[in-house]
């Protein structure tokens, strides 16, 4: 049975501190040799195509890219029949999907014979998350994922697919995760990548005020107002979350040695401005590069034991 990767909380501790491990340590270049992996996108990408792209090439392996047009999941074909004839050729799926239970339907029409990683989906952006612990380690605890326990991280807007794995990702580590948005743009509860249902570990605030949620934090971050998918929206989002905009005052009220996380694409002079994007507490290049590393510890974890 091949691993997934679908979720932050799908994973095992252990698996997750293995992931980060084998995300910046040296490896072997053969560890996909003459294999696949299809990278199918139903949403636009920039990082994520770059940096699976990347990855699965230095780990020895090919990368063919899918476009929503192409594969046309229960358009064109089912989900099913597009799982069943990727898992003839390929070693591994990594999608960007609109709707997180095509994975599962995959997984069982493949009996589970091709690994899946989700690129995105309306309920996760896990790989991000593994991005962004690697950041927060490398700046506040020397590289050590481990040493997170007790840092204060706020998320300030529209809580997302990425909020959510974020937050999971932050909690399991012992980090206190605050999230700041407006009614009907707040984390809910239930679903796949729920913090809200984790014990131990950090703890999670939810306030609907972004001064009071970014108040003494060591970290902010932002994501956009309007995800793929939500461009029907733009104007009342643009409204509704108007009071949420990362500004130099709001960082003001975090400790002055804070630093500033966007997943990126930034829509400069919505959630962010320019003046806080590209401070210098701005760390959104640093989560770019580990991008990169992510996906080396994602799929050097998938092929660990297969
Ligand atoms: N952060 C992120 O996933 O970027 P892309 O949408 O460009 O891949
Ligand atoms: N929440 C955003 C993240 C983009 C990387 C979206 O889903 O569009």
């Amino acid at each position: 049975m091949s691993r997934h990767f679908l979720t932050i909380a799908d994973i095992g501790d252990r698996d997750l501190a293995a992931i980060y491990e084998m995300a910046l340590s040296p490896f072997d270049d053969t560890t996909l040799q003459g294999q696949g992996v299809a990278l199918v996108f139903e949403r636009p990408s920039l990082r994520t195509r770059a940096s699976s792209s990347s990855a699965v090439s230095e780990l020895g392996g090919f990368a063919t890219f899918f476009s929503d047009e192409e594969i046309g999941l229960d358009t064109r074909e089912s989900a099913e029949d597009v799982g069943r004839t990727l898992a003839q050729m390929y070693a591994i799926c990594a999608a960007r999907i609109r709707h997180h239970e095509v994975f599962a339907r995959m997984a069982s029409a493949t009996q589970d014979q091709m690994s899946l990683i989700n690129l995105l989906s309306d309920v996760a952006h896990p790989t991000q998350a593994v991005a962004d612990v690697l950041t927060l380690a490398e700046h506040f605890a020397d590289g050590h994922v481990k040493d997170l326990a007790g840092l204060k991280v706020a998320y300030v807007g529209d809580a997302t697919n990425v909020t959510r794995s974020l937050a999971v990702a932050l909690l399991r580590l012992g980090v206190d995760v605050t999230v700041g948005a407006p009614e009907g743009y707040q984390l809910t509860r239930g679903g796949l990548e729920d913090p809200s249902s984790l014990s131990g570990g950090g703890t999670l605030r939810l306030t609907d005020s972004a001064v009071n949620a970014v108040a003494g934090v060591d970290a902010v971050y932002t994501d956009a107002w309007v995800s793929m998918g939500f461009e029907d929206e733009a104007a009342k989002r643009r409204a509704d979350l108007a009071d949420f905009r990362v500004t130099t005052q709001l960082m003001d009220h975090a400790k002055p040695t804070a630093v500033l996380l966007h997943c990126l694409p930034a829509h400069r002079g919505d959630e962010i401005t320019d003046e806080v994007l590209d401070s210098a507490a701005s760390l959104v290049w640093r989560q770019v590069f580990h991008r990169r590393s992510a996906m080396l510890g994602v799929l050097r974890w998938i092929k660990e034991e297969t």
